[in-house]
C-alpha cells in the first residue's frame, strides 16, 4: 500500500513486511527508510539533521542545505552532492548540472507498462500500486519522473525513472542510473556475482569500503563477469537470518551496480545502465525511460532474499505457457556430437531420446548455412541441405509421432563475415567507419539499433517458426562488443547505440514471442552470459552455463539461485568424462545437478549401456512427476560448496507437502563424522514419506537432525523425495 502524508509530505510504501519511506523537504525527494515494515506514522525523525559540511558546499547561501549530507532518491551530479550520482546531464551551455525539486505525485492502482523495456508486470487482481512523483529543474527544464511500484505480497518494489526534456534546446544524458538507494550505515558486506565463461556467477562477500565498489559490464550484454545485481548484508547475516538489502535490473546490456561508502559511515546504492560509452541525445519533448530496478530487503537473511526474488520472477516477469510449468525433458545435439551430425545422426539419437521418455530433441549449432565449424554462416538461417537433404521433415515426423518436439539453436543477433548475409550487408554490423572490424569467435554483432536489421531477424525466425516444424528455441549471443557504431546513426548520438541495441531486441523477442506463444524459448550467451532479468521477461529458461560438469555446477547454481529461480536454470546430464573437466562423476549425481526447473540431457544417448538407459526413463520420470514443484517451490540453500567439501539444497512444495532435497558429496576424507542433512521449510507437524525408500519421518526429524547422509566416495549424492502422509 502507498501512503502520503501531506502535512508532513511523507511517502510510505508498504509491502507485506517492509516498508520504504521518503519525504519532501526544501524540495529535494529524500530518502527517510527502507526496512521492516512500520505503521504509518511520522517517521521524520529517523532523518537527523546533522548539517555536516566537511568541505561540502551550502545551497544557496552558507546556511542553505548541504546536499552531501542529504540521503537522496535521485542526486544529480554538479550542485553540490559529490558522492555517485544518478543522473548526469550535459546542458546546452555545456554546464553539466542538474537540480531536481518536487513538483507532484500520482499515485496509481496496478503497474503502467514500460515504454519498449522488459520489467515486472501487474495482472488484474494483483495488489500493486505504483507511485510516481515527479521532478523538475527549473533552470533547464529538465523533468523526471520516478516510478515506484509496490507490489505487496511479493515483498517487491520496482523502480525506474522517465526524464524529458521540456525545454527548446536538446541535452544529452550522460548517466541516467535506474535506482539510488542511501542508507545510513556503511557497516555491510557486499555480495555480488563475478566470473567468466564456464565459471559464471561465483558468489564473492566483502565488507563494504569506505569508497566506491562497483559491479559492471561494458561487454554489450550483461556478461559471464558480473551478474547485473548487488546485495548488501549485515555482517552477521546468513542463509536464515539477518538484514538484506538487494537490487537487481531487468536489463541484459551494460550495466553498472555500485555500492558506495561514504564520508559519514553512510552507503549509497546506484543501479542502472553503466554510464561508461552512454550518452543519449534528448531533443525537446522528448523522454527517456530507463531500464527497472527490482528491490527487495529481507530480515531473513540470504535465503529469504532469494526466495522473494524467486517468486516475484515467477509470478511476475516469467510470460507465457511456460510460466509456473516444468518444460519438456529435452535432449541437446550439442554435446552429443557438436558440428558432427546428419540427418541419419540426428534420427538415431531423438529416436532413442523419445524412447528413454524425453520430449525435445533440440539440434544445436551446424543444420544452417555451411556450418561445419563456428568460422562461417551466422546469418543464413537457411536448412544445409549436404547434411539436412529433407530438411527438419523426416526428424520432425519421427519426432511427432513419438510425442516430442523438436528444438533448433539460432544465433539470430551476430553475423559471420564469411556468410551470404554479411557479403550482401557489411554495413549491418555494429562497426565504426574505416576502423578495423574485431572478431570474436569469428563473428560480429549485427546492429540491432537498426530497424531493417530487427525486421530480418524477426522474419528469419518467423518463417521456420510458421511451417510449425519448431516447439523450441535456443537463442544464443556468443562474444562480446566492440567498435560500438552504427552506419545509421549521426555522431551525436553515436553513445546511443548499445541501449538502442537493447531496444531492437526486445522489440523482436516481443513480435515472436507474441506471434508464436506455444514456442518455448531459452536464452544462452556461452552459457550464462546473459543471464539477467530482461531475458527472462521474454524467455522463461536460461542455458546456466558452457560448463555441464555437474560438480562444478554446483558453485555456479548456488550462486545463480542468489536472485534467480530454480525453474530459469537449465540443467542438463552430459557424459562422463565431463568435456570441460574430465571428471569422471557417477550418472546419479549428474542427474541430482541437473534436476533444475528446465532439465535434461547433453550427450549420445544411443551409448547408454542398458543400465544407464533404465536410469534415465526413471529419472525423466521422476521430473515430469515433480517438475513444477521444482518450478514453484521454496528454495533452500543447506550447504555450500564454496565453505564445505559438499552441497545440499532442497525445494519445498508452496503446500509444503512435497520436498525434493539433494546432497552431494565433492571430497571424501578419513574417518568421516556421522554426516546428516538439516532440511528447511517443512511442516513440523506432519510426517513425510520417503518415496525412495520407504522411510517415514517427522517433521521435526527432518527440521532437527535431518536425514542421514552417506559420503561413502567422491561424487557420491543422495536425493530424498519426501510426501507428506495424508
Ligand atoms: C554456445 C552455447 C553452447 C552451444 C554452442 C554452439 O557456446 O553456450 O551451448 O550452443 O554455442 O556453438
Amino acid at each position: 500500500m502507498i501512503t502520503f502524508n501531506e502535512h508532513i509530505m511523507q511517502f510510505q510504501l508498504d509491502t507485506a513486511h517492509t516498508s520504504y519511506v521518503m519525504r519532501v523537504k526544501e524540495g529535494f525527494l529524500e530518502h527517510v527508510y527502507w526496512g521492516a515494515l512500520l505503521d504509518t506514522g511520522d517517521h521524520s525523525y529517523m532523518r537527523r539533521e546533522q548539517g555536516r559540511a566537511s568541505f561540502s558546499p551550502h545551497l544557496e547561501g552558507c546556511r542553505g542545505p548541504i546536499l552531501d549530507d542529504i540521503p537522496l532518491e535521485y542526486p544529480c551530479f554538479g550542485r553540490g552532492d559529490l558522492r555517485t550520482p544518478a543522473l548526469e546531464v550535459l546542458n546546452p551551455d555545456g554546464s553539466d548540472i542538474a537540480d531536481l525539486r518536487y513538483v507532484s505525485r500520482k499515485i496509481i492502482n496496478g503497474k503502467p507498462v514500460l515504454n519498449g523495456l522488459p520489467a515486472f508486470y501487474a495482472e488484474e487482481g494483483d495488489r500493486v500500486q505504483t507511485l510516481c512523483i515527479k521532478l523538475r529543474d527549473s533552470f533547464s527544464a529538465l523533468e523526471c519522473d520516478l516510478y515506484y511500484s509496490v507490489y505487496e505480497d511479493l515483498d517487491l518494489v520496482t523502480r525506474h525513472a522517465e526524464i524529458s526534456n521540456c525545454g527548446a534546446q536538446a541535452l544529452t544524458l550522460i548517466g541516467a542510473a535506474s535506482a539510488c538507494v542511501d542508507l545510513d550505515r556503511c557497516d555491510f558486506d557486499v555480495i555480488s556475482n563475478y566470473g567468466t565463461h564456464e565459471k559464471e556467477r561465483m558468489i564473492e562477500r566483502t565488507p563494504l569500503v569506505h569508497g566506491k565498489m562497483e559491479f559492471a559490464s561494458r561487454r554489450g550484454s550483461s556478461g559471464h563477469v558480473h551478474n547485473p545485481f548487488i546485495i548488501l548484508a549485515s555482517r552477521s547475516a546468513d542463509e536464515d537470518k539477518g538484514e538484506v538489502y538487494a537490487v537487481t535490473l531487468v536489463y541484459s546490456g551494460c550495466h553498472s551496480m555500485s555500492a558506495e561508502g561514504g564520508q559519514y559511515d553512510t552507503c549509497r546504492v546506484v543501479a542502472g545502465i553503466n554510464p561508461d560509452g552512454f550518452r543519449w541525445q534528448l531533443s525537446p519533448g522528448e523522454t527517456f525511460v530507463t531500464p527497472e530496478a527490482a528491490l527487495v530487503y529481507s530480515a531473513q537473511g540470504l535465503g529469504g532474499m532469494s526466495r522473494t526474488f524467486h517468486r516475484a520472477i515467477n509470478d511476475c516477469l516469467i510470460r507465457g505457457k511456460y510460466r509456473n510449468r516444468r518444460r519438456p525433458v529435452l535432449l541437446n545435439s550439442w554435446e552429443a556430437c557438436y558440428f558432427g551430425f546428419d540427418e541419419s545422426k540426428l534420427m538415431q539419437i531423438g529416436a532413442c531420446a523419445a524412447d528413454l521418455g524425453m520430449e525435445m530433441l533440440v539440434i544445436d549449432d551446424g543444420w544452417f548455412g555451411v556450418r561445419n565449424n563456428d568460422t562461417t554462416s551466422l546469418g543464413d538461417w537457411y536448412i544445409n541441405r549436404a547434411k539436412l537433404p529433407n530438411g527438419f521433415d523426416n526428424i520432425h515426423k519421427m519426432l511427432h509421432e513419438k510425442g516430442c518436439g523438436l528444438g533448433i539453436w539460432f544465433e539470430p543477433e551476430m553475423i559471420s563475415p564469411n556468410s551470404d548475409l554479411y557479403r550482401a550487408h557489411p554495413d549491418w554490423c555494429l562497426h565504426v567507419a574505416g576502423r578495423p572490424r574485431s572478431e570474436g569467435r569469428h563473428q560480429l554483432m549485427l546492429d540491432l539499433s537498426r530497424q531493417d536489421v530487427c525486421d530480418h531477424i524477426y522474419e528469419s525466425l518467423a518463417s521456420l517458426l510458421r511451417t510449425g516444424t519448431v516447439d523450441y528455441i535456443k537463442w544464443d549471443f556468443n562474444r562480446n562488443a566492440a567498435e560500438v557504431g552504427s552506419a545509421l546513426l549521426p555522431p551525436e548520438k553515436q553513445g546511443e547505440v548499445l541501449h538502442r541495441y537493447y531496444l531492437g531486441l526486445y522489440s523482436v523477442l516481443e513480435r515472436l514471442v507474441t506471434d508464436f506463444p506455444d514456442v518455448l524459448f531459452e536464452s544462452c550467451s556461452g552459457g550464462g552470459g546473459r543471464y539477467d532479468c530482461g531475458m527472462l521477461y521474454y524467455m522463461p529458461q536460461t542455458w546456466t552455463s558452457d560448463n555441464s560438469d555437474a560438480i562444478e555446477r554446483l558453485k555456479i547454481q548456488y550462486g545463480t539461485s542468489l536472485i534467480y529461480p530454480l525453474s530459469s536454470m537449465t540443467g542438463h546430464v552430459s557424459a562422463s568424462p565431463n568435456h570441460q573437466t574430465g571428471h569422471v562423476t557417477p550418472l546419479n549425481t549428474r542427474f541430482n545437478v541437473a534436476l533444475t526447473g528446465s532439465f535434461g540431457y547433453e550427450l549420445d544417448p544411443t551409448k547408454l549401456s542398458d543400465e544407464e538407459k533404465k536410469f534415465v526413463t526413471e529419472t525423466a520420470a521422476i521430473y515430469k512427476k515433480y517438475g513444477d514443484t521444482l518450478v514453484n517451490g521454496d528454495h533452500y540453500r543447506l550447504r555450500s560448496n564454496y565453505t564445505e567439501d559438499c552441497a545440499a539444497w532442497c525445494t519445498v512444495s508452496p503446500d509444503r507437502s512435497v520436498c525434493i532435497a539433494v546432497y552431494v558429496n565433492t571430497h571424501v576424507r578419513v574417518y568421516p563424522r556421522n554426516e546428516h542433512l538439516v532440511l528447511k521449510g517443512l511442516d513440523e507437524n506432519a510426517y513425510y514419506r520417503d518415496t525412495l525408500e520407504g522411510k517415514v519421518y517427522s517433521g521435526k526429524q527432518l527440521m532437527g537432525y535431518g536425514v542421514a547422509v552417506d559420503r561413502n566416495y567422491e561424487y557420491s549424492s543422495a536425493m530424498w523425495i519426501l510426501e507428506k502422509v495424508k
